[in-house]
């Protein structure tokens, strides 16, 4: 059994040295450090911080499975019993350290890392809405530096040349503003193969659904909020009980888009219930910066795409922001 990556921050320079140049795997050949570059030309370099989901805190927590995971995966988390121990995450999207959270088209998110024991880990890093913003890593830098002009004719003419790009923000725009990090879903947005003791293969996509319900906010009640209401709410919720998600496989169907984040499965498409992450209460912000989240520290029996240029080029950009946010 090959279990998820160690924590070791060791190996952050190793993993630096790997990624240049990129793997063949990848879908085109975009430098990650040119858009962790573009993200800091929009929202500045601020050092000491990541150069996106810059305003968040941390928490923690403990993940247990359903009887019924163990059907569709071999991976420790899933078939063990638990509790596994968590770290995470939640954050607004984008580089703005002060990103107000009652922000409309922007997305929640929360990352996780589930704690397999002997110093392995896995993660899983989800938003607030189930596709992101660009097909592949190019189109996602040509959009960065696009938005860093501030040139509203040329970011016009982007959206008008990609209109997969303007789906997101339409989708988030549609919904009311979230009133807590604990009444909204959290998505994977990639395509996910699980395989379970018998070989038998599933693809999905991840979601997270809060127990306590989606709840929203009108948009002149956000307009009144402070823009950091979050974590304060967030502190007075767990005061009363801890907060919990389901985690949820949507089970996909062939002929559904593997490899293309800005693409919605359909609607009708079936889910599996494959455990219960309890957020139990807040955590020193230090111990979620001195590692960093990555959507493909993943498990035997958990499998990314293998041809989402979006996915593969997610850690890279990580570990770039990572090693300068440590420097
Ligand atoms: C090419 C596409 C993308 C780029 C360049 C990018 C870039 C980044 C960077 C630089 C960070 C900060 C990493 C760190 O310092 O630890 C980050 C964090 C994050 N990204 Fe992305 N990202 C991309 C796609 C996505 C997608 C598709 C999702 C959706 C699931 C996503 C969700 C997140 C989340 C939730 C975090 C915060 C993790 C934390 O709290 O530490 N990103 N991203």
């Amino acid at each position: 059994m090959s279990l998820g990556r160690r924590a070791a921050l060791a190996a952050v320079p190793l993993v630096l040295a790997l990624i240049s140049p990129l793997t063949p795997a990848h879908a085109d050949d975009t430098d990650p450090e040119a858009l962790v570059n573009a993200l800091n030309a929009i929202f500045g370099a601020n050092p000491g911080k990541r150069a996106a989901h810059t305003h968040g805190f941390c928490v923690k927590g403990s993940f247990v499975p359903t009887d019924e995971a163990a059907k569709f995966s071999k991976a420790p988390h899933l078939t063990g019993r638990g509790p596994w121990p968590v770290v995470g995450r939640f954050s607004m999207g984008g580089g703005n350290p002060l990103a107000p959270n009652g922000q409309k088209d922007n997305v929640r998110a929360l990352a996780i890392h589930i704690d397999l024991g002997d110093g392995n880990q896995t993660d899983m890093v989800l938003i607030s809405a189930p596709i992101f913003a660009a097909k592949t890593p190019a189109k996602f830098l040509e959009l960065l530096q696009t938005v860093a002009t501030k040139d509203k004719d040329k970011i016009g003419d982007f959206f008008a040349a990609n209109p997969e790009s303007t789906r997101q923000k339409a989708w988030l725009e549609a919904r009311p503003v979230p009133a807590s990090y604990a009444t909204v879903s959290y998505h994977g947005v990639h395509t996910f193969t699980l395989t379970n003791a018998e070989g038998q293969n599933q693809i999905i996509k991840w979601k997270l659904v809060p127990k306590a319900g989606e709840i929203g906010i009108s948009d002149e009640e956000a307009k009144g909020k402070d823009p950091d209401f979050y974590k304060p709410e967030l502190t007075e919720r767990l005061a009363k009980g801890p907060v919990e998600f389901e985690m949820t496989a949507i089970l996909g169907e062939p002929g559904d888009a593997l490899d293309d984040p800005t693409v919605l499965w359909p609607e009708e498409r079936k889910s599996a219930a494959i455990g219960t992450l309890t957020i139990g209460a807040l955590e020193d912000d230090k111990v979620c910066d001195t590692n960093m989240f990555d959507p493909t520290n993943v498990v035997d029996g958990i499998a990314g795409p293998e041809n989402d240029g979006i996915f593969l080029i997610r850690s890279p950009a990580y570990a770039v922001s990572f090693s300068r946010r440590n420097q």
